[in-house]
C-alpha cells in the first residue's frame, strides 16, 4: 500500500475513533437497580393495570403525564435510552448495537457478521442466533437490540454490507426476519434498519437514493415488509440518506408507506444524529428523535403546539407507540437484567461457531486440494490477515471480542495441526513456502478500510495481491482465504491459485472455525448472498453508483447535521432499477465470476425427480414443489436447495428468474431425502406502479431448482390463471 494510503488509513482511523468514540458510552450509563425497578413496576401496575392491553395501559399513562414529559420521551436520552419517569412507574429502556451480538456491553458472543448468517440459508440457524442476542440482552439488562440492518447489497464498495444479507429480497427477508422473531421471542425490541435505500455509506447524509415505485416494492422494501408483517417487527430505524431527495427521518413517501400501506403500529425511530428539523420529521411520522432532543423538545414543539401547526393528537400518538410497544413486550414489567440468562455462555458460543461453519464458502477447490488430508505435512500460512484476522468491520456494529477468546487464522490453523505437521507463519517467497504442501494466503480488508460511515474499494489492496501471485508463483497448491465483507475483484489472481475460501469476518469464531472447515471436521456448506462479478463493470449499478465527478474518498465525511447549507443534498440515480444482482446477470447473459447462490462442499449432491402439485392454479391458490436431494458423495454434507420463479409472459419487463424458496438440507453419504416447498401468486407477481399494487397475471410460469442460480437441474412449468 502506498505511502500516501497507508497515511490515508491513518487518519481514517483517528476519525473513526473520534466519532465512535463519542457514541461508544459505556454501557449502563444509566445505572441499574432492580430494587428500584420493583417499586417503579408496582407504581405503574397502579397506574396502567396489566391485564389491560398495551393500548389501554399506554392511554392511562399518557393521561397522568405531563405535556413537558410526553415531549421528552420522544426525544431519546443518555444516547441509548428511551427516558424513563418514575413518577408514572416507567424505568429507563436500554438501547444497544447490533445484529452481531451487543457492543459496549463488556464479555458478550461476538458473531459472524450479518453477510456471514445469510450465507449460511438456514431459516432455523438464524432464528436461533437472534434468540441468543436476545438471550444476552436479558443477561445484560439491554431492552432494544438496534438490529438486524437488511440494507440490499447493491455495490461490494458499501462499507456496511457486512451488517447485511446480501443482494436478494426474498433471502433478506426470510432470515432477518427469522432474527427478529427470534429476538422478540424473548421480549427484546428488534429494530429492522436502516429504512431505506441505504445501500452505501459515502456522503451518507447527503447522498439522496433515487429509486422508483416500482424498485423500492421490489428490491429495497420487501425486507422491510416481511420484518413488519409476518415477523411483527416492533420498531423501524430510518436511515441517513435522503430517499428521492428527502432524508428518510422526514421522508412521508417511505414513512407514510410503512404506517399507512404495511399497517405498522410500533415505534418509528431515527438514526442517530439524522434528525435536521422538528416540524417535517414530527408530522411525516417520526416517534423517537435519537440519540437525544436536539429538535424534538419543548423549545421547538411547544411554539408548534401554539401556532396550531402540529397538535397534542398526534404527540400522544406518538408517546402511545412508544409505550404500548414497551407494553407488548413487557419491558416495563420486569427488571432490566435478568440472572437467569447468560452472555458468552459455551451454549451461545457455539450457536456463533455454527454460524461461522455454515456461512464459509468454498468458491474454488482444484484436484481437492481441500480438505487437507494426513499427507499434508508442511503448511505455509502467507499473508497480512494470518495473524490479528479481523473479525468485524468497524463501526456501530462492531462487537469485542474477549482477549482469551481470540483466536486468529494463523492460531487456529496450527492449533488443529495433526500429530507430526510443521504449520509456520511465513513470507510468500520463503524457502518453506516453496516447499509446504499447502499454502494458505490471507489477504482481504479489515475494520481500517470496511467500515461505517464510508465505501471501499472493490479490488483488495495491491500488496495483497501481489502477495496472492508471489505465493502462487512459487507454490501452486496455494489456497486463498478472503477476509471481506462482500465482494472482491479476483479475476486478476483466480487462475494462479487451487483453492478459494471466502471467510467474512467471523467474530469469535474465526480461526477455529476456518481449520475446521479446512482439515475436513466440517463440510462447507455456505452460498454466496450476492453475485461476485468479473469485472467492476460488470456491476448492473457501477455506472450509477457515483455521479460524475464524485470519487470515492477516504476521508469519512463526518456526520454533518443541523445546516441545510452543509447538508446539499446530492443525487444517485438507481438507474439500475429493478435489475440488481444475479437478475441482471441471468437476464443480460453477463457471465459472473461466482453466482448468487453457488458455494462448494466437499461432496457431491444430485437434486432430481421434482414433481408441482398441480400444473394450473388459479387466484390465491398456492402449488406445492417437490424435489428429491441425494448426497452422492463419500462425506455428509448439507445443500441448499433453491427455488427461482421465472415468468414466461408478462405486461412489464421482468428479470429472467427471482429467488422465491429455499430449503437447506443436511445428508449423510448416499442419503436421500425429499424437500418441499410451496409457492402462492405471492412469488408470481410483480409491482406495477400504475395501480400502485402487486400483480399476478395469468399465464406459463416455470420453477427453477437447483443449487445455486446458475446450476438448475429441474425446471417445471404451470399455467397461473388470474
Ligand atoms: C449508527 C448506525 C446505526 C446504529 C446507531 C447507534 O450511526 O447507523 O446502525 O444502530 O448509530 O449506534
Amino acid at each position: 500500500m502506498s505511502i500516501k494510503k497507508k497515511l490515508g488509513s491513518i487518519v481514517i482511523s483517528l476519525a473513526m475513533i473520534s466519532i465512535f468514540s463519542c457514541v461508544n458510552l459505556d454501557a449502563g450509563a444509566v445505572q441499574k437497580n432492580s430494587e428500584r425497578e420493583l417499586a417503579l413496576i408496582d407504581k405503574l401496575h397502579e397506574i396502567a393495570d396489566p391485564s389491560l392491553s398495551p393500548e389501554q395501559r399506554a392511554d392511562l399513562v399518557i393521561s397522568k403525564m405531563s405535556l413537558e414529559d410526553r415531549i421528552r420521551i420522544i426525544g431519546g436520552y443518555q444516547r441509548f435510552y428511551i427516558k424513563g419517569f418514575a413518577e408514572y412507574g416507567l424505568r429507563d429502556v436500554e438501547m444497544a448495537d447490533a445484529t452481531m451480538g451487543l457492543r459496549n456491553h463488556g464479555r458478550v458472543t461476538a458473531f459472524p457478521m450479518a453477510i456471514v448468517m445469510a450465507s449460511t440459508w438456514n431459516r432455523d440457524l438464524i432464528f436461533q442466533t437472534g434468540n441468543t442476542v436476545a438471550k444476552e440482552c436479558r443477561a445484560k439488562g439491554v431492552d432494544v437490540l438496534l438490529g438486524p440492518g437488511v440494507n440490499i447489497y447493491r455495490v461490494p464498495n458499501n462499507g456496511r454490507n457486512y451488517e447485511y444479507f446480501g443482494e436478494d429480497p426474498y433471502l433478506a427477508a426470510q432470515l432477518s426476519g427469522e432474527y427478529i422473531k427470534g429476538i422478540q421471542d424473548l421480549g427484546i425490541m428488534a429494530v429492522v434498519k436502516h429504512f431505506v435505500a441505504d445501500n452505501s455509506d459515502f456522503d451518507r447524509h447527503r447522498m439522496s437514493s433515487d429509486v422508483d415505485e416500482r424498485t423500492l416494492n421490489e428490491i429495497y422494501y420487501p425486507a422491510f415488509k416481511n420484518a413488519v408483517q409476518n415477523a411483527g417487527v416492533k420498531s423501524v430505524m430510518t436511515a441517513y440518506n435522503p430517499v428521492n431527495g428527502v432524508s428518510a427521518s422526514e421522508n412521508t413517501q417511505i414513512i407514510g408507506t410503512l404506517n399507512n400501506k404495511w399497517g405498522f403500529k410500533g415505534i418509528v425511530m431515527a438514526d442517530w444524529e439524522s434528525v435536521y428539523n422538528a416540524y417535517e420529521p414530527f408530522v411525516a411520522g417520526l416517534d423517537l428523535e435519537m440519540p437525544g432532543p436536539r429538535f424534538f423538545n419543548a423549545k421547538n414543539l411547544i411554539p408548534l403546539l401554539e401556532e396550531g401547526k402540529i397538535t397534542e393528537e398526534q404527540l400522544n400518538n406518538k408517546v402511545k407507540r412508544i409505550l404500548s410497544t414497551c407494553f407488548s413486550l413487557g419491558i416495563y414489567d420486569r427488571p432490566a437484567v435478568d440472572s437467569n440468562f447468560a452472555a458468552h455462555s459455551d451454549e451461545n458460543r457455539a450457536v456463533a461457531m455454527k454460524v461461522a461453519h455454515e456461512g464459509i464458502i468454498l468458491l474454488k477447490n482444484k484436484d481437492n486440494i481441500l480438505p487437507v488430508t494426513e499427507k499434508v505435512k508442511k503448511i505455509a500460512i502467507v499473508g497480512p490477515r494470518a495473524k490479528n484476522t479481523p473479525s468485524t468491520g468497524f463501526g456501530a456494529g462492531m462487537v469485542t471480542v474477549p482477549e482469551d477468546a481470540k483466536v486468529d487464522f494463523y492460531t487456529g490453523i496450527k492449533a488443529a495441526a495433526g500429530e507430526g505437521v510443521d504449520v509456520r507463519k511465513v513470507g510468500a517467497s520463503s524457502k518453506f513456502a516453496r516447499e509446504a504442501d499447502v499454502v494458505f494466503v490471507c489477504v482481504g480488508f479489515s475494520g481500517w478500510l470496511e467500515m461505517e460511515s464510508m465505501d471501499r474499494d472493490w479490488e483488495m489492496p495491491s500488496s495483497h495481491v501481489r502477495t496472492i501471485k508471489r505465493a502462487a508463483k512459487n507454490n501452486p497448491n496455494t489456497v486463498v482465504l478472503i477476509t471481506a465483507g462482500g465482494g472482491v475483484e479476483t479475476e486478476s489472481w483466480i487462475n494462479d491459485v487451487a483453492g478459494v475460501v471466502h471467510t467474512f469476518y467471523l467474530g469469535e469464531p474465526r480461526g477455529t472455525a476456518i481449520a475446521d472447515i479446512i482439515y475436513g471436521d466440517v463440510n462447507p456448506s455456505g452460498k454466496l448472498p450476492y453475485t461476485m462479478v468479473k469485472r467492476y463493470e460488470d456491476l448492473p449499478a457501477s455506472e450509477y453508483y457515483l455521479p460524475e465527478g464524485k470519487k470515492l474518498f477516504r476521508f469519512p465525511r463526518l456526520a454533518l447535521n443541523g445546516s441545510k447549507v452543509l447538508r446539499k443534498i446530492w443525487h444517485v440515480e438507481y438507474k439500475e432499477g429493478i435489475y440488481l444482482g444475479y437478475r441482471h446477470h441471468d437476464t443480460f447473459n453477463v457471465a459472473p465470476q461466482f453466482e448468487f447462490g453457488f458455494g462448494l462442499s466437499y461432496t457431491t449432491f444430485d437434486i432430481k425427480n421434482a414433481k408441482l402439485s398441480a400444473t394450473e392454479i388459479s387466484g390465491d391458490q398456492s402449488i406445492t414443489v417437490t424435489v428429491d436431494v441425494t448426497n452422492t458423495g463419500d462425506r455428509a454434507g448439507s445443500e441448499v436447495v433453491q427455488l427461482y420463479v421465472a415468468d414466461k409472459e408478462s405486461s412489464l419487463d421482468r428479470p429472467a428468474q427471482e429467488l422465491k424458496n429455499f430449503e437447506k438440507v443436511f445428508l449423510e453419504p448416499g442419503e436421500t431425502k425429499s424437500v418441499t416447498m410451496t409457492i402462492s401468486k405471492d412469488a408470481l407477481s410483480y409491482f406495477d406502479p400504475a395501480v400502485d399494487s402487486w400483480v399476478a397475471e395469468s399465464g406459463e410460469f416455470e420453477i427453477r431448482l437447483g443449487n445455486s442460480s446458475r446450476n438448475i437441474s429441474q425446471t417445471l412449468t404451470f399455467n397461473y390463471k388470474k
